[in-house]
């Protein structure tokens, strides 16, 4: 009992460290495919049909690149401008417009096109969207689902162990992380199967995407944490006393000094680190030439 009290005080500060080590990743990374899986997947596919924005498999022979660089800046501008091409993709989006894209130069907006056009190529892209099957979950999916969780079996994409940061009724052992909140029952709370695994897919919430925007969950990891949680919900018993709004507001809190923390940490890292190694090992190289 005296352990188990400890690990649930100092389990906060593993979670920080982390968040914190998935942060600096998530900083250096600017590749367009990890922009697009941040910023673009929650609409758009790349060959897997139209989600609220088009599909854009082939985008690039449909309209000329010069064209879509500056609808990239501005999709806004375009439609007010009443530009015809823009007003049709429009109407047939039930008359949403794509937001402006925080950090969108037009540099961005050349390398993302090249990007998808290489995707288009591919017989399946990446970004071809979530494909979880609808087949019914077995046991050995839950099992499965509890391996994940548990970190015994690593993610794909190099995401931290959910139970760093949460638990779930039934768990065993020391009980997971108290960081996030419970989920023994966030399979009814996120709308089950296909809702919830939209959302492990992308998540929405701030600590959650700040992790996981980088290291995305991949659909046969998706499918036995659906499996496992659909379980958890299922078991009832008493409620698990989430309080997923104060989650929430501790979360956005988290992520904000985290997301400046990890920013000082890695400018520092590269200038206080990494500058000195660089040109240590140059001047070594170089004196060891003359
Ligand atoms: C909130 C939803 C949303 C997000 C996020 C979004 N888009 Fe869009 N996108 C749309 C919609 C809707 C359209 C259709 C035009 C319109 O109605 O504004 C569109 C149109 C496009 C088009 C033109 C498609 C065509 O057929 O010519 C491209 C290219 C595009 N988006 C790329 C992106 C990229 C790249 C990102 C991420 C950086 C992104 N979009 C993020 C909703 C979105
Ligand atoms: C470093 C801590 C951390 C890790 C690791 C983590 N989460 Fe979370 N998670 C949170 C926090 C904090 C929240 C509350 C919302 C927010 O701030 O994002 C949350 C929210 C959630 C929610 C929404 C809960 C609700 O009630 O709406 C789900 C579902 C979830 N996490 C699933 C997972 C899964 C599955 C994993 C492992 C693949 C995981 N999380 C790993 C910290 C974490």
């Amino acid at each position: 009992m005296m352990i188990q009290w400890l690990f649930h005080r100092i389990s906060p500060v593993f979670s920080i460290i982390t968040i914190l080590a998935a942060g600096t990743t998530a900083i250096q990374a600017q590749d367009p495919a990890e922009f697009f899986r941040a910023n673009c997947t929650s609409c758009h596919t790349i060959g897997g049909g139209r989600l609220t924005g088009p599909d854009l498999k082939n985008v690039t022979q449909k309209k000329d690149r010069a064209w879509l660089v500056q609808f990239l800046q501005s999709p806004q501008g375009m439609m007010d401008k009443g530009d015809p091409y823009a007003l049709q993709l429009k109407a047939e989006a039930r008359d949403v417009v794509m937001p402006t894209i925080n950090g969108m130069t037009p540099a961005l907006a050349e390398s993302l096109l090249t990007m998808i056009e290489a995707e288009s190529k591919l017989p399946k892209s990446q970004f071809a969207g979530l494909q979880i099957s609808d087949r019914p979950f077995t046991p050995q999916d839950v099992e499965q689902g509890k391996e994940i969780f548990m970190g015994h079996r690593r993610l794909a994409n190099g995401g931290p162990p959910c139970v760093t940061c949460h638990t779930f009724r039934g768990i065993g052992g020391f009980g997971g992380g108290r960081l996030g909140p419970d989920l023994s029952k966030v399979y009814e709370r996120l709308g089950g199967r296909k809702a919830m695994g939209a959302w492990l897919f992308a998540p929405a919430t701030p600590t959650m995407n700040f992790i996981f925007k980088s290291s995305a969950l991949k659909s046969e990891e998706i499918l036995p944490l659906l499996a496992l949680f659909n379980s958890t919900a299922k078991a009832g018993g008493e409620d698990d006393h989430a309080d997923t709004a104060g989650f929430f507001a501790t979360g956005f809190v988290v992520a904000v000094v985290l997301l400046l923390l990890a920013g000082a940490i890695w400018r520092s890292r590269f200038r206080g680190v990494r500058g000195p190694i660089v040109d240590a090992s140059a001047r070594k190289v170089l004196g060891g030439r003359s």
